[in-house]
């Protein structure tokens, strides 16, 4: 049997930092409040003209340099977005173009914060089946791009940043699981309303009900920790690590309570990143392994909720 396993990671974020106390300056908010109910300190915010793909592509490149690979070793890219450079072509393609690799497949995942475990599911059973050996799987975000910067509920949230894996096939796992789901009927709560020929003429920007999210995301983030271990039968003190999507400091916590996890097992960036939304889950992951908590052969849950909604996990061993 063929498995896949993580060669390489890499992570990027715009240099350019937008603190609590900028916020301040822009809207009615206080750097406590953003503090108390979110755990953001700070966010990256691309500059001008800097797209998804530009991020992508810096991230995609660590995450080949740490696997020891070049662009032509992958034979097929991911990338999960929400906030792609352009309508079309995708901006897997752009990616594909940027790194001058001519002819395997290339195609973006639409799951918004769910997106890169979307995206890892994907491409493991593009592995498993034989279809590919060394794929790239980017997550990539401009979230600033569609956020009411007027709009104090949601732009205390977001930032922007790039997060990528390299994975190849293997004789072990590697990726143990994964497990995914949606459900439309949850569209109004977390949503851009404005699309393509939908004759909507509202604001562009995102729109979210916050505290419904919350109560929402809280309790499916709880039972996909469950279906994740029983599908494997395992136990909560199986898990070495929990690399969360980084939404809010008060739902990573009641994941890492509903799994006993002691928070010093579980990676947290929502402070200095914000909810980059796709990019969350790699960034905090390539954080974790190249400042040496995640050690190879080490269990690891990844899970995530976002927009649709949608949500899902994958169980790794590193
Ligand atoms: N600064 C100061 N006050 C703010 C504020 C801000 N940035 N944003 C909202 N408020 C106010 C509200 O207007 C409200 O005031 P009111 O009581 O006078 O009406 C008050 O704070 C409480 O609002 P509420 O929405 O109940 O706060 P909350 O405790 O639910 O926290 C969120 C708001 C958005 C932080 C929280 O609901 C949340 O994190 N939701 C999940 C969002 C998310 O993760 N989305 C992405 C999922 S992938």
């Amino acid at each position: 049997m063929t498995f896949s396993r993580i060669l390489g990671t890499g992570g990027f974020l715009p240099e350019k930092v937008l603190t609590n106390s900028d916020l301040e300056q822009m809207v009615d908010t206080t750097d406590a409040w953003i503090r108390e109910r979110t755990g953001i300190r700070q966010r990256h915010i691309a500059r001008d003209g800097e797209t998804c793909v530009d991020l992508a592509e810096a991230a995609a490149r660590r995450a080949l340099d740490a696997a020891g690979l070049t662009a032509n070793d992958i034979d097929l890219i991911i990338v999960a977005t929400t906030t792609p450079e352009q309508t079309f072509p995708s901006s897997a393609c752009l990616l594909q173009h940027r790194l001058d690799i001519h002819g395997c497949p290339a195609f973006d995942i639409q799951a918004v914060c769910t997106g890169f475990i979307y995206a890892l599911s994907v491409a493991d059973k593009f592995i498993r089946t034989g279809s590919a050996q060394r794929v790239l799987v980017v997550g990539a975000e401009t979230l600033s791009r569609i956020i009411d910067w007027t709009d104090r509920v949601t732009c205390v949230l977001f930032g922007d940043g790039a997060g990528a894996v390299v994975l190849g096939a293997a004789d072990e796992p590697g990726i143990i699981s994964s497990h995914l789901h949606a459900d439309g009927a949850y569209r109004s709560l977390l949503q851009v309303p404005a699309g393509i020929g939908n004759g909507y003429t509202g604001s562009p920007y995102m729109e979210m009900k916050g505290n419904e999210v919350f109560r929402v995301a809280v309790t499916t983030l709880g039972r996909i920790v469950d279906e994740t271990l029983e599908a494997n039968g395992m136990e909560r003190s199986d898990i070495d690590w929990l690399v969360p999507h980084q939404a809010n400091m008060r739902i990573i916590q009641a994941t890492a309570r509903k799994l006993d996890l002691d928070m010093e097992q579980v990676v947290v960036t929502v402070e200095d990143h914000g909810n980059t939304s796709a990019a969350s889950i790699p960034l905090a992951f390539d954080r974790a392994v190249r400042d040496g908590r995640i050690q190879r052969g080490q269990t690891v849950l990844m899970e995530a909720f976002g927009g649709g909604f949608t949500w899902g996990s994958v169980l790794l061993r590193y």
